[in-house]
């Protein structure tokens, strides 16, 4: 088996053992300390990103031939959505074997090729994590609506008996994500109407109980499969939905979702989340080169989100409430300071993300087309800390927001109907920032694969592939390769936990940084739709480094700008 792993020009069928000690030592990375503290980590949507067998779906094998272009980008990690065996109920956060690939993905031996080869190249592989709920189609679950009320897989889920006369209504009142009440009532072995199962998302998610010993081995087990298969860490879905408040208490009212991230919730962030993550962390610490664990955590305040990634859980946690901030000098200021101010206590680096797979992508979001989109992805990447870049975001695409109904495929849009409005919770539109990515200008998916992708691409797409923009010097491509290369090449960007504010015109934000070989950055966006005053210190800078847009030093900074100078 052992062999197989070794001599990737001849996959077998068989499915790779993970062998560890494999990867004990990263073939060429060197592993400097705590990479991940100001890593840029890239996120790619594996139906979206590559399709190598053309059947409209991206894979492994298409991501593991684009692997060079990351390298390129110079970005240190991938995050990889999820590629579990699954049925797709919801974009494969549905896994119904936590050890498998899709088919239509790949297989294990596909993903063994993908990371020997991210790790040559000097990237590592992050992959997806789904402990809150597994897929309708897992075994287990299976084996639970087959052996009924009363056994013991029945308690590795929520299964409890309805309210009313006759058990008809939901045990309680919580509402699901995607819309409607969070449970579904099951049939017994029988053909009668039986208990009721929790799934905070859709019904083909039920939630797993880690009040339940096995759930916890079995996710321990988990771990150990992905870290002896080489990978450098995992990014934790529904990180603080994992505990549930004793009793499954009712919220005692609806429009529970408009809560979500500003209050506390029986269903998420509950403290005893956090024992889970000790444990895990302990597994992670066994391995070499710091294996890390990222925790995506909705928690009413920053100070909250803190408590994930301290010293003995995981090491970084998703800044939402950056990626909330409007585009506004004096709010992103506020949210940068609370952000840092939250993580220093604890020792982690703080993270920055502006566009991902559930939300709108940010060049459509911000409202201010590209050139806004450049500006804010130019502060982002000059703060101290970690920053996430969402597959596509380097394109400058903007979200696709007239897709047919026809075409949609998050499971949000179709719960709608079902007591889901949209307004309190997921709008049920996430498929406007998954649509593949263009490669090439032309064909009929722009280099995406085949004759189209799963999602239709705009018409116009071509201009913005990656084709299009290679060696175009004015290209948001172009900027994100001169960025990335500048943060790696200054220790003022990404590394350190402060900024030192400067003085600015209203609307303006400018900070100072120090790297650790005592060189300075300067930095000054303008978050108005006015040109603004240069900043004292800037204005007397020794050099450019790079501008989100046009721009001359010593004339006034253009509107919705970013610009880098060497102090
Ligand atoms: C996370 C994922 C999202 C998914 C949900 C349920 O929020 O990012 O895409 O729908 O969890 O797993």
């Amino acid at each position: 088996m052992t062999q197989h792993l070794a001599d990737r020009t001849q996959p077998t069928s068989d499915a790779p053992t993970p062998n560890p000690g494999a990867h004990a030592a990263t073939p060429g990375v060197p592993t400097p300390p705590e990479w991940w503290r100001h890593a840029v980590i890239y996120q790619v949507y594996p139906r979206s990103f590559a399709d190598a067998n053309g059947d409209g779906m991206g894979d492994l094998a298409g991501i593991r031939a684009r692997l060079p272009y990351l390298a390129g980008l110079g970005v240190d990690a991938v995050w990889l959505s999820p590629f579990y065996a699954s049925p797709q109920a919801d974009a494969g956060y549905d896994v119904a074997d936590y050890r498998a690939i899709d088919p239509m993905f790949g297989d294990l031996h596909d993903a063994d090729a993908l990371i020997r080869d991210a790790h040559d190249l000097g990237l590592r592989i992050i992959v997806d994590l789904v402990p809150n709920h597994s897929s309708d189609q897992h075994e287990w679950f299976q084996r639970a609506l087959r052996d009924g009320p009363g056994s013991p897989l029945r308690d590795r889920y929520h299964f409890r008996a309805g309210k009313g006369e006759y058990g008809e209504a939901p045990p309680n009142d919580w509402e699901s994500i995607f819309g409607g009440p969070a449970w579904t009532r099951v049939a017994d072995p029988d053909g009668t109407p039986g208990q009721w199962y929790l799934h905070l998302f859709a019904p083909e998610q039920p939630d797993f109980n880690w009040e339940n010993p096995a759930v916890r081995d079995e996710f321990r087990s988990v771990l150990r499969f992905w870290l002896d298969m080489g990978v450098d860490g995992f990014r934790i879905d529904v990180a603080h939905g994992l505990v549930k408040a004793p009793g499954l208490p009712d919220m005692g009212h609806a429009g529970q979702l408009r809560l979500l991230g500003t209050q506390k919730l029986p269903f998420f962030d509950q403290d005893g989340v956090h024992e889970i993550y000790r444990s895990w962390r302990e597994i992670l610490d066994e391995y070499p080169d710091q294996r890390i664990g990222v925790a995506e955590a909705w928690t009413p305040t920053e100070d909250r989100t803190a408590l994930y990634v301290r010293r003995e859980e995981l090491n970084q946690a998703f800044n939402f409430h950056y990626l909330n901030t409007p585009w506004d000098a004096a709010e992103l200021r506020r949210v940068i300071d609370s952000s840092l101010d939250s993580m220093r206590p604890v020792g982690a680096p703080t993270t920055w993300v502006l566009s991902n797979h559930d939300v709108v992508r940010h060049r459509t979001r911000l409202g201010g087309g590209v050139e806004r989109a450049r500006a804010a992805s130019l502060l982002m990447l000059a703060l101290p800390g970690s920053a996430y870049v969402y597959q596509g975001e380097e394109l400058g695409l903007p979200e696709v927001t007239d897709l047919p109904d026809e075409a949609r495929q998050d499971p949000a849009f179709f719960r709608r109907g079902a007591g889901g409005d949209g307004q309190d919770g997921q709008d049920g539109l996430r498929d406007g920032c998954r649509v593949p990515m263009p490669w090439s200008r032309d064909g009929a998916s722009f280099g995406f694969g085949g004759v189209g992708g799963w999602l239709p691409q705009p018409g116009d797409w071509g201009a913005l592939s990656v084709e299009a923009q290679t060696d175009d010097p004015g290209s948001t491509l172009e900027l994100y390769r001169r960025a990335l290369a500048e943060r790696r090449a200054r220790s003022a960007l990404g590394a350190g936990d402060g900024v030192e504010w400067l003085e600015a015109a209203d609307g303006v934000l400018a900070f100072r940084r120090v790297g650790a070989d005592g060189r300075a950055v300067l930095v000054a966006a303008n978050t108005t739709d006015r040109a603004a005053p240069l900043p004292g210190a800037c204005a007397s800078a020794r050099g450019q480094v790079l501008a989100s847009g046009p721009y001359r030093q010593g004339e006034p900074l253009p509107a919705d700008t970013t610009v880098w100078w060497e102090e």
